[in-house]
């Protein structure tokens, strides 16, 4: 009986080894990029007021439900969160405010595309409470931008992520890599340039083409010409690690590199494996209540969000996680990061240990590595995490 209140315990506890975030989904961009399936639209009206008063509401149905909870983080993504109303983000704030205590060192992010407007709007946003920006540059060459649908040129990219910096201390811009027709001595050259901008994060991610996308059909179709072979994108991957290691900004994670200190309090969350809420069409969250972790979704359709949240709930589903199903996401999450996962908190919530004989081999093999209690990937097994993940958790 004393073990299983234990037990108990620590699944309810288990959060804290996180921290609690807040992550709002804006689903609105100006144009669609051929390349992404995030949950984005373009349209025409949007009615900024109504969406204000739909978050604001599910802002304070959360905070009844986890009240006290110390906020660490709140991130703004999309979609294109920089089409919001600085009204709109100071509202949204201003209800997490009084919802919550907030952190001494509370991150507030916003995801920020470069175009004029959006820059002009940054300042407010700052006013308004964010403290960091995410500026999605994508590529540093005009021509590769057009193939990637952006409707933005480098010399804009460059403007707004300068007016960031007057704006904001922490600024962080996301390049896309492993292009059509990208050879690696261009992507080194790129990379080395987009490192002499970086103010203290980066975010680099290798091309995937997902299904449902303009892309994933031209490439059904075999219309989807020069994307590097897998040796190609996995010297590309390589080359990043050492250019980025050489200039002081590792990767802490399997596509983020900052300085130290300077990682995204937010993504940690997820990677630490806390507690955060998910609101606006789409978002996910993870959040413990009443001692149980649970899997919260809410409705995926802007409109179908709107409505259901205007009438008191956008959440669709909600589905309690067992000790073994949390333990698999800890580990899913954990080994992204550099850090690893630490093997006694996933005993604890798995109620057993992971393979020893697993273990070992994936440390032969040079996929990962103990260091005390602590589990890590290597950067060999980060670039094949799947493959890891699969014989840890067959
Ligand atoms: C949710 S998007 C938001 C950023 C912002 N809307 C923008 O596009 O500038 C986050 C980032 O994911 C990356 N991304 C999206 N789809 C991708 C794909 N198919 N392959 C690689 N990276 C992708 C892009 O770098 C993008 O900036
Ligand atoms: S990459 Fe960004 S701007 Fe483009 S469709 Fe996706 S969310 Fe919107």
């Amino acid at each position: 009986m004393r073990s299983r209140n234990l037990s108990q315990v620590v699944l309810a506890e288990d959060w804290q080894n996180g921290g609690f975030g807040l992550y709002l989904h804006w689903p609105f961009c100006e144009a669609k990029c051929p390349y992404c399936d995030f949950n984005s639209h373009v349209t025409r009206a949007i009615d900024q007021s109504r969406w204000r008063a739909a978050y604001l509401r599910e802002i304070e149905r959360y905070a009844a439900e986890l009240p006290g909870r110390v906020v660490n983080s709140v991130f703004f993504g999309g979609g294109t969160p920089s089409l919001m109303e600085p009204e709109t983000v100071a509202e949204v704030l201003q209800a997490v405010y009084r919802a919550w205590p907030m952190a001494n060192d509370l991150e507030v992010t916003l995801e920020a595309n470069p175009g004029s407007v959006e820059a002009g709007r940054f300042r407010a946003y700052a006013d308004a409470g964010v403290s960091r920006v995410s500026l999605g540059v994508q590529a540093l060459n005009d021509q590769d931008l057009r193939r990637l649908g952006r409707i933005h040129s480098v010399a804009e990219a460059i403007q707004a992520y300068d007016i960031a910096k007057e704006n904001f201390n922490r600024v962080s811009f996301d390049l896309i890599y492993a292009r059509q027709d990208q050879d690696l001595e261009s992507w080194r050259e790129e990379l080395n340039r987009a490192l002499e901008m970086a103010v203290d994060h980066l975010s680099l991610y290798q091309l995937t083409i997902e299904g449902g996308t303009a892309f994933g059909d031209r490439y059904a179709a075999g219309k989807l010409r020069g994307l590097p072979e897998d040796d190609l994108a996995a010297d590309m991957y390589h080359i990043t690690q050492e250019i980025c290691d050489a200039a002081g900004m590792s990767a802490y994670e399997v596509s983020n590199h900052a300085r130290s200190g300077s990682e995204s309090r937010h993504n940690l969350i997820y990677w630490r494996y806390g507690d955060y809420i998910g609101i606006g069409p789409g978002a996910h969250g993870r959040i413990t209540c009443a001692g149980q972790r649970h899997a919260t979704e809410t409705w995926l359709q802007p409109d179908r969000w709107l409505r259901e949240a205007e009438r008191g709930e956008a959440e669709a589903q909600r589905t309690a996680l067992s000790g073994p199903a949390q333990a698999g996401e800890y580990l899913l999450m954990g080994l992204r990061v550099s850090e690893g996962i630490d093997t006694q908190r996933f005993t604890a919530l798995n109620g057993t240990p992971l393979d020893h004989r697993a273990l070992e081999h994936l440390r032969e093999i040079g996929m990962t590595e103990m260091e005390g209690t602590r589990l890590r990937a290597t950067r060999r097994g980060r670039a094949v995490l799947n493959a890891v993940i699969t014989e840890l958790l067959p």
